[in-house]
């Protein structure tokens, strides 16, 4: 296996021992299977921007933090000082939100660090300690289904807690460990309260999870957790155990008077009816 550059730096600065594969090369990073000392670890390489498109990401940017306001500018004018800016903007948004996540009680992968454009992270195993299945490769009892959207959907919510949302989330980026989900590949994590993408994102994270979870357990798919989530988040009312139904009821103050008039107008009939039940139970038999 041909050694990439970029992990060869490490391998010479002693960051890493080895490198013992590639396990997978994506639309956007390498990542590969390396040793530090005695612990095996997982590498990400993000590939180099000229490669990805600008504009693609530019929703993702919006309302993102920048040091200076030099930095800013540069990075608006997508000069090459810029371009340099927004590459490492871009590859610290994951590092920065797996701490960020950890600390928030998140399960994703543990970082390491970030060395010379290389995520160092743990490596997700199976129950064998092979690299572990994604959540699309995975056959599920609807049981264990349920479960899995439960826990999910809540780590969703502890996320949008610390203001973040993955903006990518689906069967592709989330692992299956032996203890259950780890959700991975976070580089254009969304800042919630400052995107006006956000609930679109947030939508379309929960969305793909339960459709993909749908498949075992058919009921899910009636659920809408999304904009029941954003709503309480919207109000400041969004806690990591705040209880989730479901079910989001819009709030459609004109219809629900005109329900309110209508429930009043039939108690109303009902009452007269009863009464002129009564009335004629009362009088006397013609017999
Ligand atoms: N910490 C990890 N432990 C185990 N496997 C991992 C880990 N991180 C990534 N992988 C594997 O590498 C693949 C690619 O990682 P990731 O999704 O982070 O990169 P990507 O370049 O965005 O890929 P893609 O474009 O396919 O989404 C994952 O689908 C997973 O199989
Ligand atoms: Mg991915």
């Amino acid at each position: 296996m041909r050694i990439p550059e970029a992990l060869q730096v490490l391998l010479d600065d002693g960051i890493i021992d080895e490198v013992r594969r590639q396990l997978k090369s994506g639309k956007e990073a390498s990542v590969y299977v390396v040793r530090c000392g005695k612990e095996v670890r997982c590498a990400k390489v993000y590939k180099d921007m000229g490669t990805r498109s600008f504009q693609a990401r530019a929703q993702y940017q919006e309302g993102r933090k920048v040091r200076g306001s030099r930095q800013a500018r540069a990075m608006a004018k997508s000069t090459s000082y810029g371009r340099k800016e927004q590459e490492s903007a871009w590859k610290n948004t994951e590092v920065d939100a797996l701490y960020q996540l950890v600390a928030a009680g998140v399960r994703v992968p543990q970082p390491f660090g970030f060395f010379s454009g290389v995520l160092l992270m743990e490596l997700v195993t199976d129950a064998q300690g092979h690299s572990a299945p994604r959540l699309g490769e995975v056959d599920l009892a609807p049981e264990q289904a349920r479960e899995f959207h439960a826990f999910l959907i809540h780590q969703v919510v502890r996320m949008l807690c610390v203001g973040l949302i993955h903006g990518d989330l689906s069967e592709f980026n989330v692992l299956v460990g032996p203890e259950g989900p780890v959700i991975i590949d976070l580089p254009q994590a969304v800042n919630a309260a400052a995107n006006n993408n956000a609930l679109a994102m947030l939508q379309r994270d929960v969305g793909n999870i339960t459709e993909t979870l749908g498949r075992f357990a058919p009921e899910l798919l009636a659920t809408d957790y999304a904009n029941e989530m954003w709503a309480l988040f919207e109000q400041g009312l969004l806690l990591p155990e705040t209880p989730l139904t479901g079910v989001f009821v819009k709030d459609e103050s004109e219809t629900n008077v005109d329900e309110i008039v209508m429930a009043i107008d039939e108690a109303r009939e009902e009452a007269i009816r009863r009464e002129l039940a009564r009335a004629a139970a009362l009088e006397p038999d013609n017999d």
